[in-house]
């Protein structure tokens, strides 16, 4: 971008001008965090009545699918329009059975929330770890003596989920074991079911990240051996984060997804700016937990870091983000006030001050 030509120099140019108020820097906002934006993950477990909190995400919960239900309310009605669901099942086995049962916990969550809900846009998370009793997202294979994670194989049982998923009523599947081919796989699956218009948001640049640690707690995924690094991405690489977009979009995705989102920004922008396709920006369990913990400890403003941190993820070029503080932001964001303009909080906390008026 072309910044020196035409700006011409101080004191004709003063950048403070269009700074001096709320209502003349929001007419001058490039980037815009709307409640229709954001995406809000449930946990659903078996039971009735069931609402366990998870110790490392504050205010997080595994639900049963009845509180599911109630959850979604509160949520449709802060003004999320999305929800992406994890299972939590009765039984793990080395074949992720429940994954794909028709009775499985995130299909009967499907079928309740959209019969609540008619409109609203139900997300499956698509993968087998949490029904695996290894904890892995594919199918563990010995070969040769050692241990692995075994791609092909894979693929019936993902493209199975899937199915299973759209056959409950999911509006968008979306596949986050980072198995090659699972896009194609999908989509060849629920073609062959009648579901081609189902849309497939791919987490293509998932990358093994220590911030997802929380969840793995949440949703009780973590490997009982092994790390993932043998299929989620390494942290050093971006080129081959275009890669992974790139084959995805080639298999038929029609959404793409970065994930984690805050510590790869420079990837939501290269990925946006190249491929152009619906892009979401994953603010993954630790992102949450870090600034609960932080809030907590009176040392930061939860409200004005989460929504800086959302919006953030918008600029560098997310269409949607997925956070598990949705509802609670949504609200915010129906306050009417944006981020550093928490005045209110201020008066609350004045030692929190920071690039206050004047
Ligand atoms: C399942 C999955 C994970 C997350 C989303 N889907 C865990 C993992 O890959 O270990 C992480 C989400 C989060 O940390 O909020 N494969």
């Amino acid at each position: 971008m072309h910044t020196s030509g035409f700006l011409g120099q101080f004191p004709a140019r003063r950048m403070r001008r269009l700074r001096q108020t709320a209502v003349l820097r929001r007419l001058v906002a490039e980037t815009q965090l709307l409640p229709s934006q954001l995406i809000w993950p449930l946990f659903v477990r078996p039971g009735r009545k069931e609402r366990r909190p998870v110790s490392s995400m504050p205010e997080v919960y595994q639900l049963s699918v009845d509180e599911a239900v109630q959850a979604a309310s509160q949520a449709v009605s802060a003004g999320v329009s999305a929800v992406l669901l994890f299972g939590i099942p009765e039984a793990k086995d080395e074949k992720a059975s429940e994954a794909y049962a028709r009775n499985g916990v995130v299909q009967q969550a499907v079928r309740a929330l959209k019969r609540e809900f008619p409109d609203l846009l139900v997300i499956t998370d698509v993968c087998l770890c949490e029904y695996m009793s290894h904890g892995h997202c594919g199918v563990v294979e010995k070969h040769r003596g050692r241990v692995r994670i075994a791609n092909d194989p894979s693929l019936a049982l993902l493209a199975r989920t899937a199915v299973s998923h759209a056959e409950a009523g999911a509006d968008i599947v979306a596949p986050s074991d980072m198995m090659d081919g699972r896009v194609a796989a999908i989509r060849s699956a629920l073609d062959r079911h009648g579901f081609e218009e189902t849309p497939i948001l791919a987490y293509a640049a998932k990358y093994a990240s220590a911030f997802y640690g929380p969840f793995r707690e949440a949703a009780e995924s973590a490997p009982q051996f092994g790390d993932r690094r043998s299929y989620q991405m390494d942290p050093a690489n971006a080129r081959e984060a275009l890669r992974e977009v790139a084959l995805d979009i080639a298999e038929g995705a029609d959404l793409v997804m970065v994930k984690p989102a805050l510590a790869y920004l420079d990837i939501v922008h290269q990925v946006k700016a190249t491929f152009g396709l619906p892009t979401v920006a994953y603010a993954v369990s630790a992102e949450y937990s870090m600034i609960k913990a932080a809030a907590a400890q009176g040392w930061i403003d939860e409200k004005a870091v989460t929504l800086e941190t959302l919006l953030a993820m918008r600029r560098a070029g997310a269409d949607l983000v997925i956070t598990y503080a949705a509802p609670q932001v949504a609200r915010w964001l129906r306050e009417g006030w944006g981020p550093q303009e928490s005045s209110h909080h201020r008066k609350a906390n004045p030692r929190l001050l920071g690039g206050q008026d004047p």
